[in-house]
């Protein structure tokens, strides 16, 4: 079984990240993108892309549906979608993939877009071989900095 065969209701949480798409501030780019977190409690935490004229302080959708979850109480992720309108889906960026990784090191993932297409993937496909501090640091040690 892979994981994107568990009884995920990928229904409901691509449903989730297209709504959440229409809440997107994209002015600068004019690219939407919405994104769905499914939580351990079975709670659906959205979030869309917040944009800014200082163009490298752009938030993307799936940090943003990441940090409601968080601030939810919310830390163990079960399964994360996307919505864009790229054909094929685009998946998510280097940035949000290493968020992401930072809770979990691997999630089943789909994107979706607005013509019916559909990607399936996961986060240890989308990051092999992760950065993790508690991993790359040494053997019981916080460092000395
Ligand atoms: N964007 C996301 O929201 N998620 C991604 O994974 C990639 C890019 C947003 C950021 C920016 O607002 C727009 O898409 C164009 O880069």
């Amino acid at each position: 079984m892979t994981a994107t065969e568990t009884t995920i209701d990928w229904d409901r949480l691509t449903a989730a990240a297209r709504r959440a798409r229409q809440g997107a501030y994209a002015p600068h780019s004019g690219y939407r993108v919405g994104a769905a977190v499914l939580t351990a409690d079975g709670r659906v935490h959205t979030g869309a892309n917040v944009e800014n004229g200082l163009l490298g302080l752009s938030i993307c959708a799936e940090r943003v549906a990441v940090a409601a979850a968080v601030n939810a109480g919310q830390r163990e992720f079960r399964a994360l979608a996307v919505a864009t309108e790229s054909d094929p889906p685009a998946s998510p960026c280097g940035v949000c993939r290493q968020t992401l990784v930072e809770f979990t090191r691997d999630l089943p993932v789909v994107c979706v877009n607005e013509a019916g297409g559909r990607h399936e993937t996961s986060l240890a496909e989308l990051l092999p071989q992760a950065f993790r501090l508690e991993e790359a640091r040494p053997e019981g040690g916080g460092g000395t900095a």
